[in-house]
């Protein structure tokens, strides 16, 4: 099958203008696919200036808000160059729903060339008389050409019903042929697939049914007027579905209500494509509401197959099988591929600048996103003062983190650093006891060789272990006891910790109920010792701190400060950047070496060849492992732990180049603005590595060979960051890593991944984790 023109677009929008569903208030996912109309763009956009209310800036109407109906109308557009072509997809099923949502949204009305109606169901053609007299309203205001083409499916029932037991319940008629005409549109027949619009969008003909568990819409019927007799239609083949080919991703396909099975619509889409690009997106009705469980999991377990990477499923979906997506294909509905989003931003790029964007966010925050190492460097080193993390920051992050070496700056930071930097000093990290202990306990608890287990539930458990013991003297054995409230809490106010940075000045919408509580949980659980340290008599403090074993980080920060809130933010946040960012490490290590025998056979190679099959390593061990040392480098290349990072302008500043005509000037920064920038996507730009040869493998695949002959260029390789505030747990991580690397594969001769090893996707909170977990068998 050809692909009949459709040729591939820059960008693609969907309006919903109406749907089944409203939720102006739960937040999309940070990274998911853009969404707009929250309730915080409706505030920052509503046209109710304020004058008179205080520092209130807009008024936030009800009557602004969207309504739903149950029905579906999408307003699609696509872009190319400086072409542009928008087609309304359905209108939804009342005039009056469909007028009001397009008062409040403000589409471009006027722009619109086409109307395909995806099938003859009220719920879609109800509101196209008016759809056509507003377009042309619009066209008319603007002067612009009144072509307007519907273009829609020839067999048009009289009426369309359904059964109910015995009984057949009519729906109201679609508009007539003659009525869409004299509303002013040109009208279009068609039963066969054809692009539309310079090929910018393909709409299908009738669509193949080959799935056995898509049987059309049960109990539908189609009623002859001449004839005056209803007949069962389950097949409803008048259904049309719309595509087009995104530029870097592929097919996004939008459903009306995918009557001939929304994988049936998906693989004809996937055919008529030539099998020639992957199914991105499918955006509309799924039709699932009222089916059996059986036939919602079918769908399911057959679009997983797929393998879309974003699933909209809208009207007539229901709830049932969007919770059964988020179960079988986590990620699909909030998809969390930040990379991918922030790698977007650079098709608005410059020449002039090709690896750092302005981009105006909501409420007047100018951002700088980059990726340029030159940049970075004068963020964290050579402009050292004119950056920060600002008061937004500070702000933002205090309720968990307080006013501790996170969240300030200047002296406040200065302080906090010279505090906690004795705590790792060689001395105190070479004792690896600790390490010892919490690694034997977690291996005890691998699955018996050969079967499988997810390996990063085990490494974030052992690193909290770790991480609590070494800052409190005492662990919280979540190894032994995962299920802890702790645990929970602390994972939870992290990931709407994470939300509401990137949401910037939305994020005063979010409820931070979940966040309250999260931040009351974890302080129920560090106050206490943080008040038995405090406890202590100076002099018994004095006397501990001459005792390096039992002198600990909780203690040496009693002997300094008798405030229990500086003690408990310094704790909570060493807490935070110790333990998640060593664990997802880990969790890459292994992932990786799952995936590469041959790496794995070598690098065990040389730790038995080090220490034997079981003698404990010692702290020079581990420094003298040249390939343990690439294999640890390589995985903090392609997964810097944190992956993406904000400082503000504390003053007018600059960043160096992407500024003027050629881009060789300094950029201007003011007070105020954001610098976004990601060691993540700065550390996999190919252009930034020599070329690839037999010594230099491809920068975007796992080789720890590379290190053996190539050393990065400053400021190009940096997951603990660089300047005054590089990672203070640089070394203490890295022996964490390496020593509980060299306890399993001194045990283990192979490893085998036990998942989908390439449908794994890097998932980004604060720290940047494996979404999928990392499910291995071992065998010794
Ligand atoms: C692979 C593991 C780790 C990686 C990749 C990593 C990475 C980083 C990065 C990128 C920063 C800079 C954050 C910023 O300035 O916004 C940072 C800061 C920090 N890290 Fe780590 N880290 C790791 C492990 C640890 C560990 C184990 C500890 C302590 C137990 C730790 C303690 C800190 C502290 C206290 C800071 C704040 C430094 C400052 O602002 O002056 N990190 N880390």
């Amino acid at each position: 099958m050809a692909l009949l023109g459709l040729v591939e677009v820059d960008s693609l929008e969907a309006l919903i203008i109406v749907d089944n569903e409203l939720d102006p208030m739960s937040p999309a996912a940070p990274d998911t696919v853009q969404l707009s109309g929250g309730m915080g763009t409706l505030g920052m956009c509503s046209p109710h200036d304020l004058h008179d209310r205080g520092e209130a800036v807009k008024e936030l109407r009800m009557s602004d808000i969207c309504c739903s109906a149950h029905g579906l109308s999408v307003l699609v557009t696509a872009t190319k160059g400086n072409v542009k072509h928008s087609i309304l997809f359905d209108a939804g099923p009342e005039e009056e729903v469909w007028a009001k949502n397009v008062a409040r949204l403000r589409p471009d009305l006027a722009s619109v060339e086409l109307i395909q109606l995806s099938h003859w169901h009220r719920d879609h053609s109800g509101g196209l008389l008016r759809a056509i007299r507003m377009i042309q309203d619009a066209k008319a205001a603007r002067g612009a050409s009144h072509h307007l083409t519907l273009d829609l499916h020839p067999a048009r029932p009289d009426y369309r019903g359904f059964m109910l037991g015995e009984k057949i319940i009519s729906l109201e008629a679609d508009p007539s042929f003659d009525d869409l005409a004299a509303a002013g549109a040109t009208i279009d027949k068609h039963d066969e697939v054809h692009t539309v619009l310079d090929g910018f969008f393909l709409i299908s003909g009738e669509v193949p049914r080959v799935t056995p568990f898509e049987k059309g819409l049960k109990g539908a019927m189609r009623y002859n007027g001449q004839e005056d007799e209803w007949y069962s239609d389950e097949a409803i083949a008048d259904e049309r579905f719309l595509m087009c080919n995104l530029k870097g991703k592929g097919i996004v396909m939008f459903t009306g209500c995918g009557h001939a099975g929304v994988v049936n619509s998906a693989k004809h889409a996937i055919e008529l494509a030539n099998k020639s690009m992957p199914l991105h997106a499918v955006v509309g009705g799924f039709h699932l509401a009222t089916s059996e469980p059986q036939q919602v999991d079918s769908t399911v377990r057959a679009l997983k197959k797929l393998d879309p990477a974003v699933l909209l499923p809208g009207h007539c979906s229901g709830w049932r099988v969007k919770f059964a997506i988020e179960r079988q294909i986590p990620g699909t509905l909030s998809e969390n591929r930040l990379l991918e989003y922030f790698n977007d931003l650079f098709r608005h790029a410059t020449d002039a600048s090709p690896n750092c964007v302005e981009v105006n966010l909501a409420g007047g925050w100018r951002s700088f996103f980059t990726r340029d190492p030159e940049h970075v460097k004068a963020v964290l080193t050579g402009n050292f003062a004119s950056y920060g993390k600002g008061e937004i920051f500070h702000e933002l992050w205090s309720p968990f983190l307080g006013d501790s070496i996170f969240t300030t700056d200047g002296k406040q930071w200065s302080n906090s650093r010279q505090l906690i930097r004795p705590m790792f000093i060689k001395d105190r990290i070479s004792d690896l006891e600790i390490f010892e202990r919490k690694t034997q306990t977690m291996m005890s608890l691998f699955a018996s060789p050969g079967e499988a287990f997810d390996l990063m539930d085990l490494f974030y458990r052992m690193t909290l272990d770790v991480t609590t013991e070494f800052l409190l003297g005492r662990g919280i054995h979540s190894l032994e006891n995962p299920q802890g409230e702790f645990v929970h809490a602390f994972a939870e106010v992290q990931r709407i910790q994470m939300l509401l940075t990137v949401l910037g000045p939305i994020q005063a919408f979010i409820p931070r109920g979940a966040y309250k509580r999260g931040i009351k949980t974890i302080d129920d659980f560090v106050l206490p010792f943080v008040h038995s340290a405090l406890a202590l008599p100076v002099d018994e403090l004095e006397k501990l701190s001459k005792s390096e074993k039992s002198f600990t980080f909780l203690h040496a920060l009693a002997h300094f400060t008798r405030d229990p809130k500086v003690i408990r933010d310094q704790v909570v946040s060493v807490l935070l950047a110790g333990r998640d960012t060593t664990a997802a490490t880990l969790s890459w290590a292994f992932y990786e070496l799952s995936h590469y025998p041959g790496i794995y056979a070598k690098l065990r190679a040389e730790i038995l060849s080090t220490v034997g099959p079981s003698r404990a390593p010692t702290y020079e061990d581990l420094k003298n492992m040249p390939y343990l040392r690439h294999t640890v480098n390589e995985t903090l290349r392609l997964y810097p732990a944190v992956p993406y990072n904000i400082r503000f302008a504390l003053t007018d500043t600059t960043l160096p180049h992407g500024g003027g005509p050629h881009g060789d000037l300094p950029l201007t920064v003011l007070q105020g603005d954001a610098v976004i920038y990601s060691t993540y996507a700065m550390q996999r730009r190919a252009d930034l590595y020599p070329a690839v040869s037999d010594k230099f493998a491809d920068p975007a695949v796992f080789s720890p060979e590379r290190w053996e002959t190539w050393t990065p260029k400053a400021w190009q390789y940096i997951p603990f960051n660089g300047g005054p505030r590089i990672c203070i747990g640089q070394n203490f991580a890295l022996a964490e890593i390496a020593y509980t690397m060299v306890r399993i594969l001194q045990k283990y001769e192979r490893l085998e991944y036990a998942g989908d090893w390439e449908a794994q996707f890097h998932k980004a909170e604060i720290v940047g984790t494996p979404g999928k977990g990392v499910n291995v068998r071992f065998n010794p």
